[in-house]
């Protein structure tokens, strides 16, 4: 049985008179407890395709299945708690909050989920502990490198323990020896049983992964086209 069922799926923008195709039409199975890196050039739908997968925004049409839920038939209360329960999300720009130290970004997310403060602390401590920061809990994100302060989003995407790890290009802004590093922590999420899509450019992720995705204007394509397209002649 599939995870993930995404069929026919498309997100149209408007802008002015003119509509772009972010998504022009991906279908696609994704079998519980794979990894999978979605690999593609600037423009061609990798983000798009992770927020409608995430709950963060809602496709103009198709369809996207997620355990026993159809993701586009939830209103927004449905939406919110799915993405709480089933989403962890990482992003490239780590998206933390600067006046809060690391602990209190990866307690924040358990507060709408109404978890005690002493329970929320002592999961945030040993989440960043298993993030190998447990040394830093009290430093802010300015006060961090961008190899520390994407493990403390990590951490945080980890909270309500998610089925589903979604990471927008998280190497994107860090140098090669702290993407390494974020890539093992997602390896080992992987390896724990949780299931991985990556959007990412660096092709070290695809020794990591079980699948390989390849998207060229808003579509997913087979390899061959990939090649045939992105190889210069
Ligand atoms: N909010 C938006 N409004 C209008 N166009 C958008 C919006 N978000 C993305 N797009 C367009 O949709 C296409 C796919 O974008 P995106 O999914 O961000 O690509 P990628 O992540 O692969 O770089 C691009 O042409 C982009 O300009
Ligand atoms: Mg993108």
């Amino acid at each position: 049985m599939s995870f993930i069922t995404i069929t026919n799926l498309r997100k149209t923008y408007q802008m002015g008179r003119e509509k772009v195709h972010a998504l022009a039409d991906v279908s696609l199975s994704v079998e519980p407890n794979t990894f999978w890196a979605v690999m593609g050039p600037s423009g061609s739908g990798k983000s798009t395709l992770l927020y409608l997968l995430g709950g963060l925004d809602r496709p103009s049409s198709g369809e996207i299945r997620v355990g026993d839920k159809s993701i586009g038939t939830l209103d927004e209360n449905g939406l919110a708690s799915y993405r709480q329960q089933t989403i962890g999300f990482i992003f490239q720009s780590f998206n933390l909050i600067p006046s809060l130290s690391a602990l209190d970004n990866v307690a924040f997310p358990m507060r709408f989920a109404r978890v005690p403060r002493q329970p929320r602390y002592a999961r945030a401590f040993e989440l960043l502990q298993r993030v190998g920061l447990a040394d830093r809990i009290h430093h802010k994100p300015t006060e961090l490198s961008g190899g520390q302060q994407q493990r403390v989003a990590v951490a945080r995407a980890l909270v309500n323990n998610p089925q589903l790890i979604l990471a927008d290009e998280p190497t994107g802004n860090l140098d090669t020896a702290s993407g390494s590093s974020i890539m093992q922590l997602l390896a080992d999420l992987h390896q724990n049983g949780r299931t991985v899509l990556v959007v990412t450019h660096d092709p070290r992720m695809t020794a990591y992964a079980t699948n390989t995705v390849h998207m060229l204007d808003g579509r997913i394509v087979t390899d061959a086209e990939y090649e045939a397209a992105t190889t210069i002649h």
